[in-house]
């Protein structure tokens, strides 16, 4: 199976909990590899381009003003099969319904501050990779 990339977003709110480590390791202990790592702050501006998809929705006022409210650590990961593998171990947008052992269940706390950010198809990992990576900032995982 050939190598695939995913995006990974730590939320604010897993930055203030001090759960960022603990979220990497059960990261990379999944074999995960990264390819690229930075933790930056998002103005609203950007947070509102990143979740474009989500305008006009009931949440995505909220969900501008969280992403932005804090650092953020953002990552690509590397893997054979990494953006469904990712998907299954980050587990369900709401933290109650994601399965035990999930970083989701175990570090969210709501539907709204669900700890972390998984694509959900290549075609967005490629676009979101992009989104926040320069290609001078990442890097070739064999
Ligand atoms: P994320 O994977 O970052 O993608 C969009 C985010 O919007 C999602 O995680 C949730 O945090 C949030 N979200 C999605 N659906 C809802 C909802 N119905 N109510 C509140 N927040 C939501």
């Amino acid at each position: 199976m050939p190598m695939e990339q995913t995006l990974t977003i730590i939320k604010p709110h897993a930055i203030k909990d001090n759960k960022a480590t603990a979220i990497l390791s059960m990261i990379t202990e999944a074999g995960f590899r990264f390819a690229a790592l930075k933790m930056i702050r998002l103005s609203s501006f950007r947070a509102g381009e990143f979740y474009a998809d989500h305008t006009g929705k009931s949440f995505c006022e909220h969900l501008v003003k969280m992403m932005s409210s804090g650092p953020i650590i953002v990552a690509i990961l590397a893997k054979e099969n990494a953006v469904s593998d990712l998907r299954q171990l980050v587990g369900k947008t709401d933290p109650e319904k994601a399965e035990p052992g999930t970083i989701r269940k175990i570090f969210g706390r709501s539907m709204r501050e669900n700890a972390i950010h998984a694509s959900d198809s290549i075609d967005n990992a490629r676009k979101e990779c992009s989104f926040f990576f320069s290609d001078m900032e990442r890097f070739r995982v064999e």
